[in-house]
């Protein structure tokens, strides 16, 4: 049971750390680059504090990933991904799996490239769609977290 419990604190805290740090660039860092004047500064602060963060997503989603793993190893709840009341299971799954690739391929082989390149091109309309994806992740994840806390406490909004 200890080890159930601690996979379970383990598992949150990531998720309060890698989470909260989405809201926190989604709703107040990113509104405040927007607001410099330079587009080389707008790139460089983007670019450092986003860094910054990267690291500290990406010890959080391994965390969360081995410690969700070893509950339903524990739970032996596998057959949950067999259910539809148990949405919740695979979102938690696809949120994880989307960021995992962001973080762990697409942000270092494709996107930093891809960043650089249209940010001279047209600065404006990147850091737009840029804001777009970090709202659509973050609303992906609120929706996941009211599900799962529901969930496993026996509310699961459909049959
Ligand atoms: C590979 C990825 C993941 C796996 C395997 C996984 C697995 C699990 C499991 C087995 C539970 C316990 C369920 C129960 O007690 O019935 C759980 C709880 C929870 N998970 Fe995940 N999870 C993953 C990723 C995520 C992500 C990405 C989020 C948030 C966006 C998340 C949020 C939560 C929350 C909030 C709870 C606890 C609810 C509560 O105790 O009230 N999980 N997870």
């Amino acid at each position: 049971m200890e080890a159930y419990t601690w996979a379970r604190i383990i598992h949150i805290i990531s998720i309060v750390l890698w989470i909260g740090g989405v809201a926190m660039v989604t709703m107040v860092i990113i509104p405040a680059i927007k607001q410099l004047k330079q587009n080389k500064d707008k790139m460089n602060s983007f670019e450092n504090i986003e860094g910054k963060f990267q690291k500290i997503a990406q010890i959080t989603t391994l965390l969360s990933a081995a410690s969700g793993f070893y509950m339903i190893y524990y739970l032996n709840a596998w057959d949950r991904f067999l259910s539809l009341k148990f949405w919740w299971m695979h979102a938690m799954v696809l949120v994880w799996f989307i960021f995992t690739l962001i973080l762990f391929v697409l942000e270092p082989f494709v996107l930093h490239k891809l960043f650089k390149k249209f940010m001279d091109k047209n600065p404006e309309k990147t850091f737009k769609i840029m804001h777009r994806a970090h709202w659509i992740l973050l609303i992906l994840s609120v929706i996941t977290i009211i599900g799962a806390v529901a969930g496993s406490h026996g509310l699961y909004f459909i049959k």
